[in-house]
C-alpha cells in the first residue's frame, strides 16, 4: 500500500503491473530527454545574435523537426500498444471473481465455489482497531489465493463505479448493466488496498477494496470453510 510521502507508483506485486512501471518509466526517460533539449534551446535562443536577411525557407530543417518527433512517438506509441494488449489477454484464469459497486460499498460472488457472496463496507474511523488503516480497511475482505491467475468481473449495481487495486495494476470500470472483465497474478502474499476510482457521489472516498492474497491451499481452506456455513 501507498504510504508517507510515496510520490510514486507502489511496489508491483503482479507482473501486469511491474510491466506498467517499466512503461512508465521508459515514457518519463523520453520525456526528460525531450524537456531537456527543448529548454537548452529556448534558454539559449535568448543570448544569440545571429540575423540573417535573405533566410526564407529551410526544407532540409523542417524536415528534420518535423520527422524527428514523430518517430520518437513511435517509441512510446508501440511499447504502449503491446502492453494494451498485454493487458487484455484472458491467460486461463482458475478462479473468478464478481465484484459489484454499490453506493457506497462492495460485494463480491465466488461465483466458481456455490456462489459464495457478501458485502464489504468500510471500517469506520470510530470503530477502526489501532492497528488499523483509515479509510481503507473493510470488514470483509477478497481472499484470493496467489500464484495463480484470477479473473475479475466488475459490475455496478446503481452508479459507475471503479474496481482500483494499484499495486496489482487492476483498474476496471463497473458499470450498471454490462459486465467488464480483467485478469492479473498476485505473485506474493500480502494486503492489498485499493479505492473505488469513479466519482460515485457522496461516500465515493469510503468504499475502500482490500484483497488478502493466500498460499493456494489457504483459499482452498478459506473456500471449503465458507461453503458449508
Ligand atoms: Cu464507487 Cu467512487
Amino acid at each position: 500500500m501507498s504510504t508517507w510521502a510515496n510520490l510514486g507508483l507502489q511496489d508491483s506485486a503482479s507482473p501486469l503491473m511491474e510491466q506498467l512501471i517499466f512503461f512508465h518509466d521508459h515514457a518519463l526517460l523520453i520525456l526528460v530527454m525531450i524537456t531537456v533539449l527543448v529548454g537548452y534551446l529556448m534558454f539559449m535562443l535568448f543570448f544569440n545574435c545571429y540575423i540573417n536577411r535573405f533566410l526564407l525557407h529551410g526544407q532540409l530543417i523542417e524536415l528534420i523537426w518535423t520527422f524527428l518527433p514523430a518517430i520518437i512517438l513511435l517509441f512510446i506509441a508501440l511499447p504502449s500498444l503491446r502492453l494494451l494488449y498485454i493487458l487484455d489477454e484472458i491467460n486461463e484464469p482458475s478462479v473468478t471473481l464478481k465484484s459489484i459497486g454499490h453506493q457506497w460499498y462492495w460485494s463480491y460472488e465466488y461465483s466458481d465455489f456455490n456462489n459464495i457472496e457478501f458485502d464489504s463496507y468500510m471500517i469506520p474511523t470510530n470503530e477502526l482497531s489501532t492497528d488499523g488503516f483509515r479509510l481503507l480497511d473493510v470488514d470483509n475482505r477478497v481472499i484470493l489465493p496467489m500464484n495463480s491467475q484470477i479473473r475479475i468481473l466488475v459490475t455496478a449495481a446503481d452508479v459507475i463505479h471503479s474496481w482500483t487495486i494499484p499495486a496489482l495494476g487492476v483498474k476496471v470500470d463497473g458499470t450498471p448493466g454490462r459486465l467488464n472483465q480483467t485478469n492479473f497474478f498476485i505473485n506474493r502474499p500480502s494486503l492489498f488496498y485499493g479505492q473505488c476510482s469513479e466519482i460515485c457521489g457522496a461516500n465515493h472516498s469510503f468504499m475502500p477494496i482490500v484483497i488478502e492474497s493466500v498460499p493456494v491451499n489457504y483459499f482452498i481452506k478459506w473456500i471449503s470453510n465458507n461453503m458449508n456455513s
